[in-house]
């Protein structure tokens, strides 16, 4: 296997609404501002992060036609309207190839296939990968093609519990030898809600268990987060004084930082 330059990111976890989408696209926007060039694949059919990053969900432009043959997936990606961020949209019918992917005999493969292909051109620092919020064949297959994964975890009860699911998945991609190097690039703690002693309760514990997985950086419930999507932006150009916005900033320096010393 060839060493890639670009690093490809699933962020994961197989409860909804717990910020996958928006750390997606605002982790996007965040690293685009810090000069990194940004593919973010949308692998949930909801295509919240295509609308996030302002792009109208369009029969027949998603990975789907890709992973059945029928376009090349260097034709399905689009550019934003922001500089650096280039997206391979969804759109409701991707739910269809969940199935199509079942069919096909190495099916866990055929995600990353397409991924290699677009890495070729190395235009890349980061592919970011919105994974849908169930343990289906689109989500095992973004495990499968990713270096590594970004848990996203509300500061809430139960969610050390869903930590346990993923980190079952992550263990069995590894030993069946689908992914053998597949690692966390960190975990997340979303929402937090500086009110409430629950968050920093939360927070704690999952330190505890987790050290220095757990990414110094926490972003905070914060009403400008919500807003931004149904303006198609991330609320790190939508507000970018907001405090949602800086707290992604932050973690997008933090993270090329812990990465700068993974490569080293
Ligand atoms: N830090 C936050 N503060 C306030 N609202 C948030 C925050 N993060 C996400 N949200 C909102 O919560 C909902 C779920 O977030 P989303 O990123 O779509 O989760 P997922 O992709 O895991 O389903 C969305 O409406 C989103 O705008
Ligand atoms: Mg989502």
């Amino acid at each position: 296997m060839s060493v890639r330059s670009t690093r490809v990111i699933a962020v994961a976890n197989q409860k909804g609404g717990v910020g996958k989408t928006t750390t997606v696209v605002n982790l996007a926007a965040a690293l685009s501002l810090l000069d990194k060039t940004v593919l973010v694949i949308d692998l949930d059919p909801q295509a919240n992060a295509t609308s996030g990053l302002g792009l109208a969900q369009q029969p027949g432009v998603s990975l789907y036609p890709v992973i059945t043959g029928r376009m090349d997936v260097a034709d399905i990606i689009q550019p934003t309207p922001y500089l650096n961020i280039n997206i391979i949209p969804s759109e409701l019918d991707l739910a269809g190839a969940e199935i199509e992917i079942a069919r096909e005999e190495n099916h866990l493969s055929v995600v990353r296939r397409e991924i290699d292909r677009v890495l070729t051109a190395g235009v890349f620092d980061y592919v970011l990968m919105d994974c849908p919020p169930s343990i289906g064949i689109l989500m095992t297959s973004s495990l499968a093609a990713a270096d590594s994964i970004i848990v996203a975890m509300q500061c809430e009860y139960y969610a050390m519990e869903g930590l346990s699911v993923i980190i079952h998945l992550i263990e069995q991609l590894r030993a069946s030898g689908v992914n053998p190097n597949l690692s966390i690039e960190g975990i997340l703690m979303t929402m937090f809600d500086v009110r409430t002693r629950l968050s920093s309760d939360v927070v704690a514990e999952v330190r505890e268990h987790f050290g220095d997985l757990v990414y110094d950086t926490v972003i905070p419930r914060n009403v400008r987060i919500s807003e931004a999507p149904s303006f198609g932006q991330p609320v790190v150009f939508f507000d970018p004084q907001s405090r949602g916005a800086l707290a992604y900033r932050v973690l997008a320096e933090e993270f090329v930082e812990r990465h700068t010393k993974l490569t080293r």
